[in-house]
């Protein structure tokens, strides 16, 4: 059919045709919105979930629920060695231009930035004492000329200074009786420093009963990530996991954009499309895509899903499994393929793709002593390929990577 028209949407963070099976979290979210607009108690928000699952489609779409009410929003992308404070700065600019219009006392707004701009220009101390000179990339221009405040969210200690400067923030939104909502994507590759500074803010805003939140996305291990940082964690932020669609979520996803250009699916399209992606939304995109453009006509059936299965394999297989693979080393693929080969063994018995392999029988089946392994394991997590959800077990954070590494010649 016409590729033109083709409404799905493969791709890192593309806007899907239809945002299915997430109405739960859409809800929840207006919820904690006009609660924390009230002053009312509400922890922040965290969504978890693998690579793929839809979490900054849906980061996205709560930001626009949040712009919706009039708030004041800004979002990130952590990235690991990347320090929190500037990022955290453009953001929150971000967040008070969107109030400014609905707000009377210009002086105000002028007296914040006053103090963002003392924030972000104030270095965090790098952990080890040693100082660099400045990159180009950390140069900032802030594209507004109020002088710096002193003695406000300067003081170099970033727990501090964030915690006067969430506080200034939401204090701009009380007088237009909404909030601020910082999102932060990839939540995971904070560094430990920022991530214990956001708790701590988190922490002392909600007691405040300040209307500002942070809403945070990233791989399953975040919450470990956040606990190792602070032990209260587990109470300030609400955790929601975010899964792969269910059949009528999934179907839903593909259908509802076909109707709209008139084309139907038969049911076994259907069964055969939600076999092949197992419900995960890239999956589900990529295969809806590549069966649109072979399908000569309406209704699509389950021969043109047959047909058009191997070019959404291949198209998987360089964009959303190769890329990833390949930024690992020589020595990190081969602790993934041995993974990969363990988790087929965990198959037979929990028919479960993705399921977690102990390290230690990674680290047997490679004839190796298991601490030898720490240093690839340790850097798999850190490019994000892997991740460790309970003790002692690792799993990968891409879904059907294990099949996929499975089909590579080794
Ligand atoms: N609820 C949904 N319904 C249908 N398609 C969706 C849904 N959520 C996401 N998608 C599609 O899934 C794909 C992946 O979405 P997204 O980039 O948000 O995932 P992610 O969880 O952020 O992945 P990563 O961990 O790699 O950053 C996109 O093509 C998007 O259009
Ligand atoms: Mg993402």
């Amino acid at each position: 059919m016409d590729p033109v028209r083709n409404p799905y949407a493969p791709g890192a963070g593309q806007r899907p045709p239809e945002l299915a099976g997430r109405g739960r979290e859409l809800e929840v979210f207006d919820v904690v919105l006009e609660r924390v607009a009230r002053s009312r108690p509400e922890r922040s928000l965290v969504l978890t979930g693998l690579r793929g699952v839809g979490k900054t489609v849906l980061l996205n779409t709560l930001r626009s629920q949040a712009i919706g009410r009039l708030w004041g929003t800004g979002k990130i992308e952590a990235r690991p060695d990347q320090s929190l404070r500037r990022p955290v700065a453009a953001a929150l600019h971000m967040a008070i231009r969107e109030l400014a219009p609905h707000h009377r006392a210009p002086d105000r707004i002028d007296e914040f930035l006053g103090v963002l701009k003392a924030f972000a220009l104030r270095a965090t101390p790098p952990a080890g004492g040693r100082s660099r000179a400045p990159r180009l990339r950390d140069r900032w221009q802030p594209g507004f000329d109020v002088p710096a405040a002193t003695g406000r969210a300067d003081s170099g200690d970033i727990e501090i200074d964030l915690v006067e400067l969430f506080t200034d923030a939401a204090s701009v939104a009380t007088d237009v009786g909404t909030g601020v909502a910082l999102f932060i994507d990839e939540m995971q590759d904070l560094g430990a420093a920022d991530v214990s500074a956001l708790c701590a803010a988190c922490h002392e805003l909600s007691q405040l009963g300040a209307p500002l939140i942070v809403v945070g996305a990233g791989l399953p291990h975040l919450p470990a990530v956040l606990s190792a940082a602070k032990s209260y964690s587990e109470r300030l932020f609400r955790y929601q996991r975010i899964d792969r669609l269910d059949r009528i979520a999934a179907d839903r996803a593909l259908c509802a954009p076909a109707e709209r250009e008139d084309v139907a699916y038969e049911p076994k399209a259907l069964d055969l499309l939600y076999e092949k992606s197992g419900g995960y939304p890239y999956f589900v995109q990529a295969y809806g895509k590549a069966t649109w453009d072979h399908a000569p006509r309406s209704p699509i059936t389950a021969a043109d899903v047959r047909v058009a299965a191997p070019e959404a394999e291949a198209e998987l297989a360089v964009g959303f499994f190769g890329s990833r693979f390949e930024r690992a080393t020589p020595a990190e693929r081969d602790y993934m393929r041995a993974m990969a080969a363990l988790a087929r063994v965990e198959d037979a018995q929990s028919d479960d793709l993705d399921a977690a392999v102990p390290t230690a029988d990674v680290a047997r089946s490679l004839g190796r002593k298991p601490a030898s392994l720490s240093p690839a394991r340790d850097a798999l997590i850190k490019k994000g390929l892997i991740y460790s959800g309970e003790r002692g077990t690792v799993a990968f954070t891409v879904p059907h990577f294990g099949r996929y590494l499975r089909t590579q010649p080794g």
